[in-house]
């Protein structure tokens, strides 16, 4: 992260907000990560897809007349005058290391690898710094009682930002449980789904060689336009959407 600070006339109401203790002037409406842009930085770790599901741009922050440290992600969170913050573009978490091949997915496994999870003492600060909304004690408490399954169901949003882990005053690495339980969870406690097993073989069969070599095969500004036609699925598309051209898709009658 560099920075070299811009001197562009204010258009809207600025706010002071203080990086690593450095003040810059910014506009008030934006959020931590473009304000830190405008100021001048370049974001090169801390950033990752700006729309709040990468957890790369963990912050923890201060407002004036307020004990409390806040935490949120950087892409998220709008400014508050006089903010002092600092990103947390890694956080140093335990994590196990462990041959998911061998395992079979009990609780045991989990209390095995992650022992410090009975030192939760059930505060909550987790759940409170989760910009997910995630109930993070529940699955923690959950991973206690070896309900793997349901770690991983009440996880299911965690994108690992590493901020529960910063806030837990028993050291506790949540995220790197809750992944553990659901990758388990996925490999041993789901029945295996056939319409994958299915599709591998279907690919696995040729069925996409010869449309893949036809788009090899195609000019650039050819592959740009039909890029640019296809048909897309709607945002509010239902559950059930499927492309009026199903030469390529495996429908749910051809599964069933
Ligand atoms: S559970 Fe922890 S790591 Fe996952 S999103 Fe919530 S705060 Fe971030
Ligand atoms: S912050 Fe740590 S100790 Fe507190 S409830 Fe969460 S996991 Fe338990
Ligand atoms: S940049 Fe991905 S969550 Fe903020």
């Amino acid at each position: 992260m560099t920075a070299k600070n811009t001197s562009q006339a204010p258009s809207e109401e600025m706010v002071p907000i203080f990086v690593m203790g450095e003040r810059f002037d910014v506009p008030a409406s934006l959020t931590i990560q473009k304000a830190m842009e405008y100021a001048g930085y370049q974001l090169i770790r801390g950033c990752g897809c700006r729309g709040g599901v990468c957890g790369a741009c963990g912050t923890v922050y201060r407002t004036p007349g307020s004990y409390r440290l806040e935490v949120g992600l950087a892409c998220q969170t709008v400014v508050q005058p006089g903010m002092y913050l600092t990103l947390l573009p890694f956080f140093p978490g335990n994590r196990a290391g462990y041959d998911i091949t061998e395992m079979e997915g009990t609780g045991e496994e989990v209390a095995e690898l992650y022992p410090e999870i009975f030192k939760c003492i059930g505060c909550n600060a987790c759940t409170q710094s989760c910009p997910m909304d995630i109930d993070v004690m529940q699955y923690m408490a959950r991973a206690i009682r070896g309900d793997v399954s349901g770690v991983a169901e009440l996880s299911f949003d965690c994108i690992m930002c590493g901020l529960c882990a910063s806030r837990c005053p028993a050291e506790e690495v949540q995220y790197n449980v809750a992944i553990l339980c659901r990758r388990l969870h996925g490999r041993n406690l789901v029945p295996a789904a056939d319409h994958l097993a299915d599709a591998v073989e279907s690919v696995e069969g040729g069925r996409f060689d010869e449309p893949l070599q036809e788009l090899m095969d195609m000019e650039e500004k050819d592959l740009i336009k039909i890029y640019r036609d296809r048909e897309a699925e709607p945002d509010n598309a239902e559950d059930d959407w499927v492309p009026e051209d199903r030469d390529y898709v495996v429908s749910r009658s051809e599964r069933d």
